[in-house]
């Protein structure tokens, strides 16, 4: 049984029992996060691209723990020179089998510069495969017609940004679950700073009415088994 655990933003948590993997650890700063960076323990830390509310506390959580990240090749060279010891480089399109699963990064619409200004390659959204459920979290992207294609392979889960201003906002979403076509949908990426404050009560009905999906929206520390 896996467990997803949202923890605030786009932070998340897979727990398959056996690993830990934990996604873009934005906490210190991040108003809706709950934990704190000394207390989380991943064996694997996944970064979706170089933005500081994605990147976040990577740094100092994998020199105290030693978990490996992965992230695309520039941001996974940018964390050596950080100083973090245990790195995966991956790139858009390619797949890899890790201990916890298969993870494969595919394309995102967006920009990667790393906290510091240095080049962070490309974006990316983390489509996992975990004891044959599929769980695609798309990062910070815009709507892509191409989403059709990642949606072929048949997801479980899908975690998308619903904030609008730096993402997609809660209309294309919802076109991006008609295209993905995901057992179920949980929103991420909103209502942490003015800017993307949504009405997610709304965006759920949306979803009903308008895909197959069901919606699950997950506050901080809440789970969900996959
Ligand atoms: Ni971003
Ligand atoms: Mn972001």
């Amino acid at each position: 049984m896996t467990t997803l655990t949202a923890l605030g933003h786009s932070c998340f948590q897979i727990e398959t029992g056996e690993h830990s993997i934990l996604i873009d650890p934005f906490l210190t700063d991040n108003p809706q996060a709950t934990v704190k960076p000394d207390e989380v323990n991943p064996d694997f830390i996944v970064l979706s691209h170089g933005h500081a509310d994605h990147v976040g506390d990577a740094v100092e959580i994998a020199k105290r723990t030693g978990a490996t990240v992965i992230s695309n090749f520039e941001i996974v060279n940018w964390l050596g020179n950080q100083g973090v010891e245990n790195t995966h480089p991956q790139h858009l399109g390619g797949g890899f089998n890790h201990p916890f699963g298969h993870l494969k990064l595919t394309i995102a619409h967006h920009g990667s510069a790393l906290p510091d200004g240095s080049y962070g390659g490309n974006p990316a959204g983390l489509l996992f495969t975990i004891g044959g459920q599929k769980i695609f979290h798309a990062g910070d992207t815009g709507l892509f017609y191409d989403m059709k294609l990642i949606g072929a392979v048949g997801i479980d889960v899908a975690i998308l940004p619903i904030g609008d201003n730096f993402t997609m906002g809660p209309e294309d979403s919802v076109k991006a679950t008609q295209f993905l076509e995901p057992k179920q949908v949980i929103p991420m990426h909103y209502n942490t700073w003015p800017p993307i404050e949504q009405d997610v009560e709304a965006w759920a009905e949306a979803v009903k009415t308008h895909t197959s999906a069901e919606p699950v929206i997950l506050a901080a520390n809440e789970s969900l088994k996959v």
